[in-house]
């Protein structure tokens, strides 16, 4: 514990699923507490049951106020090494017939609940890291998956602000995991084609093995959050295809083809 670059304690958001459940489980191994947060109860305590000793559930949804308070009172004022923004939810569709509440929910999901969870626990995150699970459809518009990218550009951009306005006391990092063969990726590959074109890109991603398994993903993250300086850290966006830093963390192939 001595080597470690933070205090020894994590929040991770979206942890019943993917890669949130994974980083939750590669941090809590990597002899962190881990407070667990996300909606779905069972999923939660699945998850603790793997490593009860270090992983704390805590239902709670990061689109209310309430239940953000909630997590900052789970942590009872110790100090924080690492918040994960996993949560993340991929509504599907055209942006000409998107619905209101389908927008909103992405919005308070992907980036709202992104910056007041900072706000709600910046005083516990000094010295500590934050990382922004980020993905290329913030920078690619694909037809059908418009609102997720315009979510995920805002959470970009509110990456980099974040990093100007309260830098000198967090370090704020953005990660790119690829495709990864989560729920997420079995939602779109499910969805009709007709209201979500973009699920045949996935497909051919899919088709040439171009998976990432969520716990390559979760290395990767523990490697950045655990290992890196701080200055490295937050000094631009990281990308997990990137060769240039897979020998300091990457064991075997970067891919894992779906369902094996
Ligand atoms: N899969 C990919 O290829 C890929 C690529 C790039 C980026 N990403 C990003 O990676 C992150 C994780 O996605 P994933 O692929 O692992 O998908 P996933 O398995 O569907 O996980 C999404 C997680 O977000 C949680 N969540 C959603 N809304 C929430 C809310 N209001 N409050 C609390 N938790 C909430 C879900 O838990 P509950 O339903 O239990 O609340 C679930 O644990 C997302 O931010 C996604 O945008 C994924």
């Amino acid at each position: 514990m001595s080597a470690l670059r933070i205090a020894p304690r994590a929040v991770v958001t979206g942890a019943s699923s993917g890669i949130g459940r994974a980083t939750a489980l590669a941090l809590a191994r990597a002899g962190l507490e881990v407070l667990a947060v996300a909606r779905r109860e069972p999923e939660l305590e699945r998850l603790a049951a793997e490593a009860p000793e270090r992983i704390r559930p805590l239902v709670a949804d990061v689109t209310s106020a309430d239940d953000r308070v909630r997590i900052r009172e789970a942590l009872r004022g110790e100090p924080l090494g690492a918040l994960v923004h996993g949560a993340g939810v991929f509504p599907r569709g055209p942006l000409s017939g998107v619905s209101a509440d389908d927008w909103r929910a992405a919005m308070a999901t992907n980036v709202d609940a992104r910056l007041h969870l900072v706000q709600e626990l910046a005083p516990s995150l000094r010295g500590g890291r934050v990382l922004f699970v980020g993905s290329d459809a913030a920078t690619t518009p694909r037809a059908g998956g418009a609102v997720y990218s315009i979510s995920k550009a805002a959470s970009l951009m509110l990456w980099r602000c974040l990093a100007v306005e309260l830098g000198d006391e967090i370090t704020f990092a953005m990660a790119k995991p690829g495709l990864v063969a989560t729920d997420m990726l079995e939602g779109s590959l499910a969805a009709p084609r007709d209201a979500f074109p973009a699920g045949e890109v996935y497909e051919a991603m899919c088709a040439r093995g171009e998976t990432v398994a969520p716990e390559t993903v979760a290395r990767f993250f523990r490697w950045l959050l655990l290992e890196t300086d701080a200055a490295e850290l937050g000094a631009d966006g990281w990308d997990i295809r990137d060769q240039h830093h897979h020998a300091r963390w990457l064991e075997g192939p970067l891919y894992t083809p779906r369902g094996r």
